[in-house]
């Protein structure tokens, strides 16, 4: 596997990261996730955007991202992954410095690593729909910045596994936010509502994608919390991401939901999206 770090490419055994690295040490860095379909990747400016922002927000100098996607491009053919399904991962740390809540010295160069490999879709998940778990939200108050810190939603996506669920999601102060690795959509009456954009929840770049689908296909949309109450009433369920596309909940903890199979919004948005991907 050809990875990239700090401007070159090579074997990811070659890898060499030091163990003063601030991503090592603190978990002090961004990253993103990209689809790639048939060598295309899928909304690569939003991701360069949000990543950019993250960054901002962290107070990291980051290389130029305008970069990021000739390496992207470059890693898939590289890999030969130019056909068929495949993810690109992409980290920056605030970089090498002697341990020290403080920022280094500005001039520390951060550590920029990517890989692009092959993707498994979640083919009979999408056909059939997944069970969630709810979960209490333990995560801090910037749930915005795309960090590599996960701890609350690894042992969150942990539990989830260990209760037979495919992904966990947050409650916080009784409303649903979002996933372990999800955004969260309900739809009630034929309108879909899904946590407001804030703080408490990562922009996910699925999440804007389903909300132009929904401006699209004339279905309604409101941008608020669901509260945990009320999940019983919704017609349909369903967590969104870069490697979930529109995944249909069909099962919350012990209950189902509707009739346990995924309903006519999901399915439309599931079918415009892969028009999208194909395209
Ligand atoms: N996760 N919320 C959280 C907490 C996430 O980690 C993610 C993405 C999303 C969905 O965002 P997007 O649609 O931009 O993928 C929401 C990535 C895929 C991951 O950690 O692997």
């Amino acid at each position: 596997m050809i990875v990239y770090f700090n401007d070159r490419f090579m074997p990811k055994e070659d890898v060499r990261i030091s163990p003063d690295d601030r991503g090592f040490v603190f978990g002090d860095g961004v990253y993103e996730v990209v689809r790639a379909y048939e060598g295309r990747l899928f909304r690569m400016e939003s991701h360069l955007r949000r990543m950019a922002r993250s960054l901002r927000e962290l107070r990291i100098r980051g290389p130029d991202l305008d970069q990021i996607e000739d390496v992207a491009q470059e890693l898939l053919r590289r890999n030969e992954l130019e056909h068929g399904d495949a993810k690109l991962y992409v980290q920056i740390t605030r970089g090498v410095a002697p341990r020290r809540h403080t920022f280094p010295d500005p001039a520390t160069p951060p550590t920029v690593y990517a890989t692009a490999s092959p993707f498994q879709p979640y083919h009979e998940q999408w056909e059939r729909g997944v069970k969630i778990t709810l979960m209490p939200d333990i995560r801090w108050a910037r749930c915005d910045i795309k960090a590599v810190a996960l701890l609350p939603n690894l042992l969150a996506s942990q539990q989830a596994k260990e209760r037979g669920a495919y992904e966990a999601v947050f409650v916080r102060d009784g409303a649903i936010t979002e996933g372990s690795h999800t955004n969260f959509c309900a739809v009630f009456g034929g309108e879909l509502v899904t946590y407001p954009k804030c703080h408490y929840i990562l922009a996910g770049i699925m999440r804007e994608v389903v909300l132009e689908l929904c401006a699209e296909l004339g279905i309604p949309v409101r941008e608020s919390p669901v509260l945990e109450g009320e999940l019983r009433d919704a017609d349909e369920l369903m967590v969104t991401g870069t490697t979930s596309e529109v995944m249909p909940v069909v099962q919350v903890d012990g209950w189902t939901v509707g009739d346990g199979k995924p309903g006519p919004v999901t399915r439309k948005l599931q079918r415009a999206f892969r028009e999208l991907t194909q395209g």
